[in-house]
């Protein structure tokens, strides 16, 4: 596989550990997934889905068996209150800028670091354009990346004609993306196609829970069958075929070497790869 580095030069691990719903499993399978090879984790401060304190839990036990930070990627999202419930990790009532600061300082905490790999912006105020709002909150997370705290900033959960206007308008343009992907969608075509054009790396989730059609499309299980893998392998290794950086969230020691090995287990030729975009076309 090709290395996946950012605009700026950051080097990014070509598959990521995905830790939402986890609960109160999380440390146990964030360790599992490095010690089954993962080396990048994607978390995010908002207990409503995340349980970042505890992946926490799972790098000092790493730490303790040797793990050093700087082998690892850590990313983790600024959610706004509109994507919390009552327990922020900010103060609700605060600025913005406040609110970023004091989230951006609890996540620290949390994964026991003095930096991010990368910190994302779990989703803009609302799905039609950018407002004052969403300005404000890149704007204090641009800080960040200026101070070296994060080597990277992100946006998730956007559509194309907002991240073609952040990439136009912002300081900083993201370096990278993390969408909900769905074949239907051309797997999620425009966002990519703006990604390739501002060379902003695409990190796709729900690739197997969003595509359940693809999964047990009649071709995509010849071409599992032809090159000895199983039709999920297939959809991972699809994906990162057109250049997409995978997020899987299992919660199997099996499948996680399962996915893993789709990055150098087998390889599928451009016709099974243009096969696959045709059926979700
Ligand atoms: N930015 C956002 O708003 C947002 C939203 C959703 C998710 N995410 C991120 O993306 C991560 C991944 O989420 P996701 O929705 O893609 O994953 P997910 O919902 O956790 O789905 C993975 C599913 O695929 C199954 N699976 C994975 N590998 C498999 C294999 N080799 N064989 C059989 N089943 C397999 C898992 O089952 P098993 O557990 O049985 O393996 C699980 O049911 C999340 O943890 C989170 O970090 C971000």
């Amino acid at each position: 596989m090709n290395r996946i580095v950012t605009y700026n030069d950051v080097e990014i691990p070509p598959f990521i550990y995905g830790t939402a719903w986890k609960e109160d499993q999380t440390a146990r399978l964030v360790e599992l997934a490095v010690d089954s090879g993962f080396t990048a984790i994607d978390t995010a401060n908002q207990l409503i889905h995340y349980q970042e304190a505890l992946v926490g839990d799972a790098l000092l036990a790493l730490a303790k068996k040797g793990m050093k930070r700087e082998s690892l990627f850590l990313q983790t999202k600024f959610t706004s209150t509109s994507g919390q419930d009552h327990r922020t990790p900010y103060d609700a009532s605060a600025d913005l800028t406040t609110q970023v600061k004091q989230s951006f300082d609890s996540s620290l905490k949390h994964l026991h670091t003095d930096y991010l790999d990368s910190y994302v912006l779990h989703g803009p105020h609302s799905r039609w354009g950018l407002n004052q709002a969403d300005w404000d909150v890149w704007a204090a997370m641009e800080e960040y990346y200026q101070a070296g705290t994060t080597k990277m900033i992100g946006i998730s959960n956007v559509q194309a004609d907002q991240l073609k206007e952040l990439c136009e308008k912002a300081a900083v343009k993201p370096m990278v993306v993390q969408n909900r992907c769905y074949a239907v969608m051309g797997w999620d075509k425009d966002v990519r196609e703006i990604c390739k054009a501002q060379g902003i790396i695409y990190q796709g989730f729900s690739l197997l829970t969003a595509n359940q059609d693809v999964l047990r499309d009649p071709a995509v299980r010849d071409i599992a069958k032809r090159v000895g893998a199983n039709p999920l392998q297939v959809i991972f290794r699809f994906v990162l075929q057109i250049g997409m950086l995978p997020l899987t969230g299992t919660t199997n020691e099996q499948h996680m070497k399962d996915d893993l090995a789709v990055l150098t287990q087998f390889e599928l030729s451009t016709d099974d790869v243009q096969k696959i975009e045709s059926i979700a076309g």
